[in-house]
């Protein structure tokens, strides 16, 4: 077993470029992030140009937001800007120092994309996956260099969120390790050391309230009554709210992969799922925005 906490920092490796797989709503936001707070080049990739430009739209948009808020000066804007770069080849990450993914949460998709992410990295880079599911030891398993995995797990809104469950696989490297803290630390998060186990410890948490919820809402009480009675509960966020920012099908993938892994104390809703069948996004967070209010 390895000891808890960090290992030493002078072992971490300098991170000067970033790689990002995927385009999406997780993955713009940790490019985003990576190119605030390291400002170093950071490329990110995705199956096809217009998932790849949806991303860059995000990224550029929350950069003139903060500028509008006076977060970033207008050099700064240019500079970040400049830095953030998206590609369908993966050949930008030949010389990238940190590459991590944020790709659809399933297995097999996340070892494919891995092994094309080796066949052009250098052997020390540092590989990542943001899962919050799935098991990081599961993923290495198969890698030509399994000792520079590790998991790299934030919260949306990456933004604001504090904390970054950081987890280690029996190969993980003291030097993936150490690189992975540092970096935490650069992008300003809170770093904890988890165990390599389904959806470490917050989501395993979160997820026990949010199913619970959605068991309720299976059962027959209607969603706005339970965000409403949850409301004054001291939660950020009400549960029905929380999973429309999640994504419902994201969130219901992660409450499956939980299912899998711990039973039925993760139900996995069948309400929750007629609403993705139906292709509703949201339920009323956006309301203006086509969101659906179920009553
Ligand atoms: N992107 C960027 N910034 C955001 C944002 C977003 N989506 N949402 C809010 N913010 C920023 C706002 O711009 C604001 O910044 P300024 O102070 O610069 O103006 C700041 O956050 C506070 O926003 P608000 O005052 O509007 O709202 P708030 O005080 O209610 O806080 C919140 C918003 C932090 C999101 C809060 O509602 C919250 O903590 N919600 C719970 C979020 C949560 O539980 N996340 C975990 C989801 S599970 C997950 O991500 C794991 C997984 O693997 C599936």
């Amino acid at each position: 077993k390895r000891p808890a906490g960090a290992p030493d920092a002078k072992l971490a490796r300098p991170v000067t470029k970033v790689g990002v797989v995927g385009a999406g709503l997780m993955a713009s936001q940790l490019a985003l992030l990576f190119v605030r707070r390291l400002n170093v080049p950071v490329v990110i990739t995705d199956l096809d140009q217009s998932r790849i430009d949806k991303g860059l739209g995000y990224i550029h948009g929350e950069i003139d937001k903060l500028h509008a808020k006076g977060r970033m000066s207008q050099d700064a804007v240019n500079r970040a800007k400049a830095l953030v770069s998206g590609s369908v080849s993966k050949d930008g990450f030949a010389d990238a120092d940190f590459v991590i993914e944020a790709v659809f949460e399933e297995l097999g998709v996340k070892k494919q994309v891995f092994a094309e992410v080796e066949a052009v990295v250098s052997p020390e880079c540092v590989l990542a996956t943001n899962t919050s599911s799935l098991s990081v030891t599961e993923m290495g398993r198969d890698l030509l260099h399994p000792e520079r995995l590790v998991g790299f797990h934030f919260f949306n809104p990456v933004a604001v969120m504090p904390l970054l469950e950081i987890a280690a696989t029996e190969w993980t490297n003291d030097t993936a390790l150490s690189t992975a803290f540092v970096l935490g630390k650069a992008l300003r998060k809170t770093t904890v050391l988890t165990q390599d186990a389904a959806a470490f410890v917050v989501n395993r948490v979160l997820l026990r309230l949010l199913s619970e919820v959605q068991a309720a809402f299976d059962e027959g009480t209607d969603a706005k009554t339970a965000d409403n009675a949850l409301s004054g509960m001291g939660l950020p966020m009400t549960p029905f709210t929380l999973l429309s920012m999640v994504g419902l099908p994201v969130a219901q993938h992660v409450t499956e992969s939980l299912h899998a892994a711990f039973g039925d104390r993760f139900a996995v809703s069948q309400n929750l799922q007629k609403l993705i069948d139906a292709k509703v996004t949201s339920l009323w967070v956006d309301d203006e925005q086509g969101g659906q209010v179920l009553n």
